[in-house]
């Protein structure tokens, strides 16, 4: 059984950390949050500990984990051969949501971290309780999203425990996450850099740092190179299709699949009072409403795309992975 411990509240109390350190120094992994979605810590240095990451997720072993740290100078003492526009970013955006891909100084970290690359993603979270945490533990703390792989990244405890429980010893609740979805991932190897994940750092402010940079999607001719992109599905179980919201489409839509006898479930800005199921739609909502989702009986999910949403990279990429890029037609 898992145990959960709210530090919503008491994000200073020293007695709610000393067991999560306890339990990563001894090699053993905790769900903690960040301002991203919740992630799935484990000591970076112990290829034992990473490994159960891995087994808890169900994780593909060549899909490399994100390291956190605790401030820019412990983010230097693991890497070199640093640029710098690297430094320019970690000045602006960090503690935040931005994960710089960077040279890893050779044996830093267990292989299995980086899937036995030569780089590694570091990010130094902006948020009090895995600031704390990475205070008290002085150790680099491999994370990725504490979801089991494939589903929907945890952005509550709740989503944390209801994947994890019997599978991890501990989860720190520090209530809903602020952004909702994971971070920017910018890879600082090549020049220019790119973006090989959109997040809530955007392009441009990225660009209004260091200038021009490109995204992964510009960039269609060579492999993926990051790995985990092609695993990506964000998936709920129910088909998730996208649909464009305009001239009554979206009514039609729920008219035309409830004549097969089928329940549909709308997330969209707004209500749709003929859908058996409602939920909300922003960066913020998507993880929990596709979770919401998963509870219901509903056959098919809609997902109202706005016209102002195309503008926004990041939630327009994790809505067309959980789609699968089916629109509704
Ligand atoms: O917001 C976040 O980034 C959350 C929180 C917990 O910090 N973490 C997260 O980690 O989303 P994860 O493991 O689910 O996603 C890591 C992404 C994957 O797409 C992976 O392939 C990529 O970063 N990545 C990690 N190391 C890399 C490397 N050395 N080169 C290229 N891509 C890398
Ligand atoms: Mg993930």
């Amino acid at each position: 059984k898992t145990e959960v411990i709210s530090v919503d509240k008491n994000v200073d109390e020293e007695k709610y950390y000393a067991q999560a350190v306890e339990i990563l120094r001894s090699g053993d992994v905790v769900a903690f949050p960040t301002e991203t979605v919740y992630g799935l810590g484990a000591d970076a240095t112990n290829s034992e500990a990473v490994s159960k990451i891995f087994e808890a997720k169900g994780r593909p072993a060549d899909n490399p984990l994100i390291v956190h740290v605790g401030s820019k100078e412990a983010a230097l003492t693991h890497v070199q051969e640093v640029s710098a526009k690297a430094l320019q970013c970690m000045d602006a955006f960090w503690p935040g949501a931005l994960t710089l891909i960077m040279q890893e100084k050779p044996g830093t970290f267990a292989g299995n971290v980086t899937a036995n690359l030569d780089t590694v993603g570091i990010r130094v979270p902006n948020h009090p309780v895995a600031l704390k945490l990475l205070q008290e533990l002085q150790l680099p703390l491999a994370a990725p999203s504490a979801n089991t792989s494939g589903k929907p990244s945890p952005t509550l405890a709740e989503h944390v425990y209801h994947d994890m429980n019997g599978k991890i010893p501990l989860i720190l609740d520090g209530g809903a996450t602020e952004i909702g979805i994971e971070s920017t991932v910018l890879d600082m190897t090549c020049e220019p850099p790119i973006i090989l994940r959109p997040g809530k750092v955007s392009k441009e402010q990225i660009e209004q740092v260091i200038g021009m940079v490109r995204s992964a999607s510009q960039n269609k001719t060579n492999a993926p190179k990051s790995p985990g992109m092609k695993y990506m599905h964000y998936a709920p179980s129910a088909p998730l299709y996208l649909i464009e919201n305009e001239a009554g489409l979206i009514e039609k839509a729920i008219e035309y699949v409830q004549k097969k006898g089928k329940r549909v479930a709308v997330i969209s800005e707004s209500e749709y009072p003929t859908a058996d199921y409602n939920f909300p739609l922003s960066t913020e909502s998507l993880y929990a409403s596709l979770r919401k989702c998963d509870s219901t009986d509903a056959d098919l999910i809609l997902a109202s795309v706005e016209s102002g949403m195309q503008q926004n990279d990041a939630l327009m990429n994790r809505l067309e992975k959980a789609a699968d890029h089916k629109w509704f037609s």
